[in-house]
Order: C-alpha cells, then structure tokens, then sequence
C-alpha cells in the first residue's frame, strides 16, 4: 500500500514511525514532515492545509490511504473532497469535525444527549456574558468558540480575570472569528486524562489510555501548551472506570451524533476530567492528540495500518489492537520562552547518541534537517519517548536520554510522569 501521513509534528513522526511497520506498506510519504520524518518517509512539499494540492497528489500518486494528522484540514473538510474524488482517506468529515471546532456545538450535544460535561452559557454578546460573570459565585472557564491554536481557553481565577477574558476575545479579538461566540463554564477540579479511540461510524475500538502534561512548568504552573509530555497508560483509569467512560460519555456520543446525521469515521480524543462525581468531558478533538500519540502508537504491537483501514472500511469489529504491557512517556523538549515567542535556528546535538539508548526513541517535531545536521524549527522541538517495565522505570530512561541531547536555550519539564508513580 502506498500511504500519505498529513501533517508536521511529532504526532506525524509517530505515526509515519508505527505505519512503517506495517507488512502491507509498501511507500509512505508525508506532507510537509520535518527534519526527522525526512530519514523515514518522502516528503512532499504540500502543507497540511492545501487540500486540493494533497487531493491532486493522492490521486497522481495513486495513494491508498491517507491519514490526517492536525484539526485545521479536517475543519477546512479534507475529507469531504478526496471522498467526492474516490480517494481513501482516515478522519472524520467536516460536519463531524464540529466537535472540535465548535465549543458550542459540543456543549449543544451533550446537553442535548445528557453527556456529563460542565455546566455552561453562550455568549455573543460581552456585555451579558461579564453580567454573567458578575452574578456567578464559583469560578469559571472562558472559551473563545472556534479554533485557536489552543489559546482559547481561560481557566480564570476569579470574576475579574474572566471578564478579561471576554475582552480580550470579544473586543480585542485575540482570535478574531473564533471568539466571535463564547462560552463560560462551570470550573471543573480533578485529573485530567486522554481517551483516544478509533470509531468506523459504528463500531469503537479503543485505545490505551494516557495522560497529557499541559501547562508549561512542573506541577503544572504556568500557561497552557500544546501538551509538555505524556504518558501512557494512565493508572488512574481502572477497567470499571473505564467502561463507564465508554457507557457514559463516548459511545453516547457517537450515538448522539448519529440520530443528528452525522457518521463519525476516525479517531476521537476525549479529553475528561475525572472529578469527584465521576468523569465529566472537557472536549472534544477529532485528532490524535500530540503528545499522547508519540506515548500511545510506541505501545502498539499489531499492525496498525490494519486498524486504520479497517476504520475507513467499517470494518472495527474485526480489529483487536494488541498492546506491549509496559509503560511508555514521552517527554517534550521544547524552544526557551514556547508557548510565548522563541528563537529558531539552533544546531540540535546528541540525537545520535539518544536514539541508541535501548527502548528509546525521539520523534521529531519542530525541527529541520540540512547537510546532515538538525536545527531547531518551532515551539515543541522533540518528543524523547520510552517504554519501561514500569513508568519509574520509563521515566527513567526517557529523562537519561534527553540528558544526551542540547541546543541552545532548550526547555522541558523535569516531572513527566511523576503523578503515575505516586499512584
Ligand atoms: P479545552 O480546549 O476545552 O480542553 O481546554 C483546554 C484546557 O483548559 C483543558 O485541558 C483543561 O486543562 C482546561 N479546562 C477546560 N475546561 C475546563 C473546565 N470546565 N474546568 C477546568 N479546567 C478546564
Ligand atoms: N495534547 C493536547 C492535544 O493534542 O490537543
């Protein structure tokens, strides 16, 4: 088979890495890559939001398969349009991909279906949305309603951040038509986890469990960030938890999103937090999650592009994904000053040496690759991943690699994983 991975980030690297594996591929490409991706697939130069130039070079190239990686395509509806021209392609449809790029659709949809979530109002207007927060006496969670970038959303401390919050998306326009709309939610407090699972429009086939890191400093400090580390599994998910996952929250969904028309064909990312009255929704993603698919696809044992197709073709009750028991994280390394601005250009040293260290492996994100040598490219650089027999001991050897890797100014939390072990 030949196949074409979308995307940029250490998600993609992943992917492309667990698909190489696969006894049916016989060429992967992947559009546009990065600096490490490059030594595994063909790149082709096409950004992952070009959608008619990745259509047009699926069909010329005779792809088999294409596999989506971030939201932005999926929301433009990537789907759609190779579907319209019989190309084959892993994701859901553009109504579909509403749950992640609509806050309000959501909300909508689980009020609708009684699906646990936080309790919520819309606004489009800021001045009743700070009257609201005036008159509310808990704290609350601001959230622009469209897509951006995963800055839009404020856990306030009090009534006068919130309604800050308003401001800086309703007049400021800090995400221009994405805070167009927004919603304020009841704060929620517990652990939060990642529930990834494949969906074929009826069948789910589930995927191991893990946990994002998403605040830039130790103990979860700071801002938030496209995801810090990850590991997977996540202790605090027993089976009984589990299930009830799966009773309450995903299968209703997929099920709610059926009687509204909607077939939903891919992977679906719950992101929950696991509260004192059990699991409640945070949101949706109609992705994999980065960095949690670096901790999650490394466990993986079978084939997965198997599974992949066999989402596509409806065909997840045929599926049973088979897993390595030990445990698996991720730890990012990322640019000095990320989530804020950062300096790019800086030569990587020590890849080499990392990779070689047994039941290691470093997934590429933000870098660039030229005469032979790795420079620095964005925000989040490199995903150093392990499998342990234990977290401790992944942890172990995850943290003695990326002690083998500098360029200048790098950053990364030093407590991946630490809330697993204390479990
Ligand atoms: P979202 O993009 O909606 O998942 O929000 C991003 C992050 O904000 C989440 O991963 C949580 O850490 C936090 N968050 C979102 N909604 C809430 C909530 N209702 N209560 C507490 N924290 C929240
Ligand atoms: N790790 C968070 C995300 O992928 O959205």
């Amino acid at each position: 088979m030949k196949v074409l991975v979308v995307g940029s980030g250490g998600r993609e690297h992943a992917l492309v890495e667990k698909i190489s594996q696969s006894r049916k591929l016989s060429k992967i490409y992947v559009a546009p890559g990065n600096g490490g991706i490059e030594d595994i697939a063909e790149v082709v130069n096409i950004k992952a939001d070009e959608i008619e130039k990745l259509a047009d070079f699926a069909a010329e190239n005779e792809i088999d398969l294409t596999i989506v990686g971030p939201e932005a395509p999926l929301v433009k509806g990537v789907v759609d349009l190779f579907q319209e021209r019989n190309l084959r392609i892993f994701g859901p449809n553009k109504k579909a991909a509403s749950l992640e790029a609509s806050k309000v659709f959501t909300k909508e949809l689980c009020r609708k279906y009684n699906i646990p979530t936080a309790g919520y109002m819309v606004f489009d207007d800021p001045k009743k949305a700070k009257a609201y927060i005036d008159k509310c006496d808990k704290p609350q969670v601001v959230k622009a309603d469209g897509l951006a970038a995963g800055k839009g959303v404020v856990v306030a401390a009090d009534r006068c951040e919130a309604k800050k919050a308003v401001d800086l998306m309703m007049q400021d326009k800090a995400f221009g038509d994405a805070g167009k709309r927004i919603t304020v939610e009841e704060r929620l407090y517990g652990e939060e986890v990642s529930i990834l699972v494949l969906c074929d429009g009826d069948n789910i086939c589930p995927l191991a469990t893990s946990q994002d890191h998403k605040q830039i400093y130790d103990e979860d400090r700071g801002p938030n960030t496209g995801g810090m580390g990850a590991y997977s599994p996540a202790p605090i998910i027993d089976d009984g938890l589990y299930d009830e996952i799966m009773r309450d929250i995903i299968r209703p969904t997929i099920n709610a999103l059926k009687e509204e028309g909607i077939n939903y064909k891919g992977v679906l990312y719950a992101g929950l937090m696991m509260t004192d009255d059990g699991p409640r929704l945070l949101e949706y993603n109609v992705r994999f999650g980065d960095p949690e698919t670096q901790a999650v696809l490394t466990r993986i044992e079978s084939d997965f592009l198997e599974a992949l197709e066999a989402t596509v073709d409806g065909k997840l009750d045929e599926i049973e994904i088979k897993w390595d028991k030990r445990s698996c994280i991720c730890v990012v390394i990322a640019s000095g000053g990320y989530p804020g601005s950062y300096e790019k250009g800086k030569e990587i040293t020590g890849l080499n040496k990392a990779a070689k260290q047994k039941d290691v492996i470093v997934y590429h994100a933000g870098t660039k690759k030229e005469s032979n040598k790795f420079y620095t490219s964005g925000g989040r650089v490199l995903g150093v991943t392990a499998l342990g027999d234990d977290i401790a001991q992944a942890i172990d050897k995850a943290y003695k690699a990326v002690e083998l890797i500098f360029f200048d100014k790098m950053y990364y939390r030093k407590d991946i994983g630490r809330k697993a072990v204390s479990r």
